[in-house]
């Protein structure tokens, strides 16, 4: 096998149940079969040597398997005598599987759990190329597509075990830039090797989801427009689905970027985007289908002469009045942010505006811009932030949580042997499933048990791992982009530093620096997004003294001079937390290095070579940023610490 099984290579353990040696129960689905084996496999591998016991064991200790017919995804694990019943229906007796071997692996006495998944909809987006190339892929490439045609492997399978055993239940196997031969995924095509694909992964409850470009009945169809209110073109779509979803059974929908970033969409035939979704949404719903539309529309040929247009405020001016206008099929897919997966933005302010339509929140565990993978940046508990976030506009559904359907992240995944590049990036993989499935999950606890699955559980290395992974971001955020005001980072690559490389730029992404200060005036005598949200949130955004420090540079243009709350100048602050993240950023190599001989070689290597990397890319990003600050100002820093004139 070319790959690692992250996870899921369960390890032996000295002392295991005894109720572990006798396995009852006949599940009879495809997924509950699935479940029996893993249990099996999983045991055997752990150290024990199950018997299969039939349906019910009166005389020996035992675990039960007891599978409910349904279409919701309930588990419970109970004890039951001196053994344990684990029930669910369909994903649900999976997951409580995997959660019970997990627990096993990590010597827990397992508690009594009754569990259902916070949304239904929990899934990966891959952006796979056709041509095995991955849009923003930092692992390699895609195990999806191999030479313009997707393919599906022992790979899949175990892709598909990965992504069940942490609670994931959908995955869109293609880039949302449709283009090359990906566009012909939806004729027929392909159709047996995504009949494969979508087999293979149903075994574990997941769906298959595919990325469409709107465009598709002129570049497919021949037709001579894609006008959503033209009869044709609604014909065409009825007609390709039709032949789609009878032949894929497992296919749940389409995910669409329209309007966004050059792609076409309902905006080219002066329609809306509602129009759009909807003429799709009726295309797909005799099938059950669902469309996953995103928000991510914005104005990017701008002049940065042009400082009243703000990126920041496109989601909500396109979509908030058109709040009720959706079908029941159609979810809105908005990134977690307002602008582009930065390290720090505020939490999008269209979900305070969405009351009668579905919503699907959007995270990046692709590292973007937050290194690349090279770099080790742990995100749930900026995840879990943004989850916890409250819209203060009324006392129910006032979470992010509560306020979203469905969940996606887009994956990190790859061909790469560990696949995801960087050994520790894994855990984010894990951790977005485990806070897809219930999202108050403890970030901490998750990292720790990652740790514990994944290197074993000599405490020394839990420790370390725990510990990296959990500071791992705020170091991230103090050398890189301070304060909320991202795109600082090299143009079009989105790695390393480059000040002002996106500043003249028709993207939307300006920091707006000049020798006395530096930010984007986001209030009302600004852009005006800060009254995009509540009023009492637009209050606090809106007054520079009751804005959350770390966003300061999102929401305000601030003198450098400006007092923070500890009494720094601004500028100050900015120095500080560059040299202190390049400072950490060591503090994490060295505490790694001292885990050698406790871990694998390999394992070893790989990490210590990408903390290595890491360490050399804070610095430059330490003195780029310090750098061009000091010489934009003249101030130099207090400490008197190495910074070129
Ligand atoms: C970012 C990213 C693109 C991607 C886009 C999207 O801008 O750099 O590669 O296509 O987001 O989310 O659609």
């Amino acid at each position: 096998m070319d790959y690692s099984l992250l996870w899921l290579d369960w390890k032996p353990k000295g002392l295991l149940p005894s109720y572990v040696n006798c396995i009852c129960g006949l599940p009879a689905t495809r997924q509950g079969k699935a479940a029996m084996r893993e249990l099996i496999s999983g045991l055997q591998a752990m150290g024990a040597s199950p018997e299969i016991c039939g349906s019910r064991s009166s005389v020996v200790p035992a675990i039960t398997l007891k599978e409910y017919l349904g279409k919701d995804e309930k588990v419970c694990i109970r004890r039951c005598g001196d053994g344990i019943e684990i029930s669910g229906t369909g994903q649900g007796l999976l997951y409580g599987v995997f959660r019970f071997l997990r627990h096993l692996a990590m010597g827990e006495e397992f508690p009594e759990w009754e569990s259902s998944p916070a949304y239904p909809i929990r899934m990966l987006d891959h952006w796979d190329n056709a041509d095995g190339s991955i849009e923003r892929g930092y692992a390699g490439l895609s195990f999806f597509f191999v030479n313009g045609k997707p393919v599906c492997t022992e790979r899949t399978r175990d892709y598909a075990r990965l992504m069940a055993s942490c609670g994931l239940n959908g995955c869109c196997i293609n880039n949302v830039n449709v283009h090359g031969n990906a566009l012909k995924l939806l004729t027929g095509s392909y159709k047996r090797e995504l009949r494969r694909i979508a087999q293979c992964l149903a075994e574990y409850g997941v769906s298959l989801w595919l990325s469409v470009s709107f465009s598709a009945p002129m570049e497919l169809g021949g037709l001579p427009t894609a006008d959503p209110l033209d009869a044709d073109v609604c014909q065409w779509w009825k007609d390709t689905c039709r032949q789609l979803f009878t032949s894929i059974p497992n296919l749940a929908g389409f995910l669409v970027k329209a309007d966004s970033e050059g792609r076409p969409g309902p905006h080219s035939y002066g329609r809306s985007q509602a129009e759009g979704a909807n003429m799709l949404a009726d295309a797909v719903r005799p099938f059950g289908g669902r469309i996953l539309w995103r928000c991510f529309v914005y104005y990017c040929t701008q002049d940065w002469r042009d400082t009243k247009t703000d990126r920041a405020r496109a989601q909500c001016d396109h979509f908030a009045p058109l709040d009720g206008q959706f079908r029941e099929n159609v979810y809105l897919q908005l990134k977690n942010g307002p602008v582009d997966f930065q390290i720090r933005e505020p939490v999008s302010p269209l979900l305070g505006h969405l009351e009668h339509t579905a919503s699907l929140m959007e995270f990046q565990i692709a590292q973007e811009y937050t290194g690349q993978q090279r770099h080790v940046c742990y995100l749930i508990p900026m995840f879990r932030e943004i989850l916890d976030f409250r819209f203060r506009s009324r006392p129910e559904k006032d979470k992010t949580s509560e306020r979203i359907s469905a969940i996606c992240a887009v994956s990190n995944t790859g061909d790469d042997f560990n696949w995801t590049g960087h050994d520790l990036a894994a855990a984010n993989f894990f951790g977005f499933g485990l806070l897809s499935w219930d999202p108050t999950a403890d970030p901490e606890a998750i990292a720790k048990e990652w740790s514990i699955l994944t290197f074993g559980d000599d405490p020394a290395v839990t420790e370390t791992v725990t510990g990296i992974l959990m500071r791992s971001r705020s170091v991230y955020e103090k050398y890189t982009s301070p304060l909320g005001i991202g795109w600082m980072c090299v143009p079009g690559t989105h790695y390393g530093p480059s000040p002002e490389g996106y500043e003249f730029d028709r993207w939307g992404t300006y920091l707006r620096a000049n020798h006395l200060e530096i930010g984007v005036e986001r209030g009302p005598e600004g852009t005006g997004y800060t009254e995009q949200y509540s009023p009492e949130l637009a209050a606090m955004y809106r007054d520079i003294g009751t804005c959350p420090e770390e966003l300061l540079l999102f929401f305000h243009r601030v003198p450098y001079a400006y007092r923070m709350k500890d009494g720094r100048t601004l500028l100050q602050r900015i120095y500080d937390d560059h040299f202190e993240g390049y400072e950490e950023a060591e503090a994490m190599s060295d505490a790694w290095d001292r885990l050698e001989g406790k871990l694998e070689d390999g394992v070893f290597r790989r990490v210590q070579e990408r903390l290595r990397i890491q360490l050399r890319s804070a610095a430059e990003w330490r003195d780029v940023v310090n750098t061009w600050l000091y010489r934009l100002t003249m101030i130099p820093d207090e400490k008197g610490r190495k910074i070129y004139p």
